[in-house]
């Protein structure tokens, strides 16, 4: 439902969460690669261009979840169905804070601070604790929806079945690893 056939989208939801990885070194490595990544994702164009596909992801998205949705699928096809659907409303909530909240309304930064809810952090607010989750469901099921989207290109390219839903099986270990690791580090684990 979110990507094969947008491989540029896909490389921006990758790069925005390698981002988040270097967390784990610490916020200065953190605010060094978004830098370099806010040179093109917050540019004149690519702004604009991102958020549109965004919001076209969660419309065509929903759109399938529905078709999807009126009969019984397999465990695969429902974990795809069901981790996009999370994602449109995810992605909706996460657009709201970080465009409506943050930087409208509270005219603040939407910096390394903002994403760990600075100054008391994620795990010692009674706030801000609710992020943890909704952060690590963010990543883990981006990243896995991925996979799912892999697994039917592949079936459909004429892989054996069982082969599909192994690789699709180490994106989801993969995935569960890679948000783990990031809120380790927005928690505050350092490998450095
Ligand atoms: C651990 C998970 C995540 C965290 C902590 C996080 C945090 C952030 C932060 C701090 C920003 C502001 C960036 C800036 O000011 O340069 C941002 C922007 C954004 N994020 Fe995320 N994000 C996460 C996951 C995701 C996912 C899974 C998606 C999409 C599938 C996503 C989509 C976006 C978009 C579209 C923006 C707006 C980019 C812009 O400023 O133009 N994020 N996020």
């Amino acid at each position: 439902m979110f990507v094969c056939s947008r491989p540029s989208r896909a490389r921006a939801e990758r790069l925005h969460l390698a981002n988040h990885v270097f967390g784990l070194i610490g916020p200065d490595a953190h605010a060094a690669v978004m830098k370099i990544g806010r040179v093109v994702y917050r540019s004149g164009v690519g702004e604009p261009l991102l958020v549109a596909a965004m919001l076209s992801q969660i419309g065509t998205g929903l759109f399938l979840a529905w078709h999807w949705s009126a009969a019984p699928q397999g465990f695969h096809r429902t974990f795809q169905v069901a981790s996009g659907a999370y994602l449109s409303l995810f992605i909706l909530g996460h657009m709201n804070s970080v465009f409506i909240y943050a930087r409208s309304f509270l005219g603040i930064p939407t910096d390394w601070n903002f994403a760990i809810g600075a100054p008391t952090g994620l795990i010692h607010d009674a706030w801000n604790i609710r992020l943890l989750p909704h952060y690590a469901l963010g990543a883990f099921l981006v990243l896995s929806h991925l996979a799912s989207g892999l697994r039917v290109v592949l079936i459909a390219h004429g892989v054996d079945r069982l082969a599909a839903n192994r690789l699709w099986g180490a994106g989801v270990a993969i995935s569960t690893v890679i948000s783990a690791a990031i809120i380790a580090g927005m928690c505050g684990v350092r490998i450095s």
